[in-house]
């Protein structure tokens, strides 16, 4: 490579997807140049990589565009020029309405054009062509993507289906990702192969509707658990729909396979699942995790929620409250509805008061809360094989992850990092517990 480096600040907005996008799009220009800068300013190229399922979310990326235009005057009074890209699901819903709104910005790319990056950016510098790349082709991204990965540490993210066909009336990922399409399994394992052979332990292999794979989740499940070194896989994030047998077995059969399960529900309400489209009900959902459990006793589960979705009352909200506490979860994820422009609930009669919203949200969370910490708490005595991932906050400390996904802290020294030790916990915290390593694993 010649020349200097030129540096690259990629900020991450939403979900895991987007975390593997970024990652991604390094791999796309470091060729070209760039390294990874972790602040914007001075940058050459700044990507913001961003999310639109809530309003706040959006909200973000624009307050963070007038900042970086800032920046971008000042490198401007140099004599300099800053490259000011907006990818993601913002990109690709509002399109050519951001440069509207932020002439700042340079070029707008959606999220399965990130593999033209290159040349949309030698473009920009020229000044002409298109500054907009919003198609939605999966297949082209990931074919011309290759399957060699630079990981950074011994736990990956893994993207193997993407987009949704789901159309929840709530939610713009359907608009945003497009529809469902999965990665063919041969460059899925051979990514996969990439990781273990640079120390990956761990793999978490992702999808809007992750558990809607063709040609099974399981199958691929079972596939990569061959893999020399893979000793963890994980997956999220699934839908109800499609918590087929195979993969429930896997559960119980797959020793790799992680006991960990997020299933959002997003209401305990038959009326209101109705009205957001979710092809489940209360009750076929606990049946659903009743044959999880029944495959893996030990499963840790997991949901997103939505509350004050329009038309909610507060006997629908109960019944949101009853199915929590009929679950038991190890973690969660809760929102205050916030309605999407161009979604069918948006529109919706109904719409629940924004008081009415927090109060919800904190009853739920107040539950939820509980849970988790009883979760954790039942774990304290037990030893748990712990996948030690980076040291800790303080000096000879350790940060790993138990199983169930919960951090764990330990003393311990840094050699430990990427294996997979015994620890007995000795306390436990909402976030988090805190363990002895018991013993060594023997040399290999
Ligand atoms: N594909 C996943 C979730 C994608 S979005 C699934 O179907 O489960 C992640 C979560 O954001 C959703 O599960 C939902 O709980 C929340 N969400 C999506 N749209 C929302 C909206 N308009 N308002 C509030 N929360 C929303
Ligand atoms: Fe959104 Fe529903 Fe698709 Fe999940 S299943 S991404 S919530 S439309
Ligand atoms: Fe957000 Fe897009 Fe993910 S809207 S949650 S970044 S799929």
């Amino acid at each position: 490579m010649t020349g200097p480096l030129k540096r690259l600040y990629i900020k991450t907005y939403g979900c895991q997807m987007n975390v593997y996008d970024s990652e991604r799009m390094t791999d796309v220009l470091t060729p070209l140049g760039y390294g990874v800068t972790d602040s914007p300013i001075g940058a050459d190229l700044v990507v913001l990589n961003t999310c639109h399922i809530r309003e706040k979310a959006t909200e973000k990326v624009y307050s963070e565009l007038g900042l970086i235009k800032e920046m971008k005057q000042e490198k401007a009074l140099t004599g300099q020029a800053m490259t000011v890209v907006v990818a993601g699901c913002v990109a690709q819903a509002e399109g050519a309405e951001i440069m509207r709104r932020q002439p700042a910005v340079d070029l707008v790319v959606g999220p399965q054009a990130y593999h033209q990056l290159p040349e949309l950016i030698a473009r920009t510098h020229r000044s002409r062509g298109e500054r907009l790349a919003a198609d939605f082709a999966a297949d082209a991204k990931f074919d011309a993507l290759s399957s060699e990965r630079h990981p950074t540490g011994v736990t990956a993210f893994l993207t193997v289906q993407e987009g949704c066909d789901k159309f929840c009336t709530f939610c713009v990922v359907p608009y945003t990702r497009g529809a469902e399409w999965s990665r063919p399994e041969d460059t899925i394992l051979a990514e996969a192969r990439s990781l273990a052979e640079q120390g990956v332990r761990e793999v978490t292999l992702l999808g809007q509707n992750v558990n809607a794979y063709t040609g099974g989740l399981a199958k691929l499940v079972r596939a990569l658990a061959k893999i020399d070194g893979l000793d963890r896989i994980r997956y999220m994030t699934s839908h109800p729909k499609d918590m087929d047998d195979d993969l429930i077995a896997a559960h119980g059969e797959v020793q790799e396979l992680m006991p960990y399960l997020h299933l959002p529900v997003q209401s305990g309400s038959d009326k209101i699942l109705k009205a957001m489209n979710r092809a489940h009900t209360a009750d076929s959902y606990l049946k659903t995790l009743e044959r999880v459990r029944a495959a893996r006793p030990d499963i840790a589960l997991s949901g997103d929620f939505i509350v004050g979705f329009p038309g909610e009352r507060e006997s629908d909200f109960q019944a949101t409250l009853d199915l929590v506490q009929a679950v038991g979860h190890a973690a969660a994820f809760s929102f205050k509805y916030s309605p999407r422009p161009g979604t069918p609930a948006a529109a919706m009669p109904g719409q629940v008061a924004e008081a009415v919203k927090d109060e919800r949200l904190a009853r739920l969370n107040a539950l939820l809360d509980d849970q988790q910490k009883a979760f954790n708490a039942a774990q304290v005595g037990k030893t748990l094989p712990v996948l030690f991932e980076k040291p800790g906050r303080h000096p000879g400390q350790l940060s790993g992850r138990s199983p169930y996904l919960q951090a764990v802290h330990c003393e311990g020294p840094a050699d430990l990092i990427g294996q997979i030790v015994p620890v007995t916990i000795t306390s436990a915290a909402k976030m988090s517990l805190a363990g002895q390593v018991i013993s060594a694993p023997a040399m290999s």
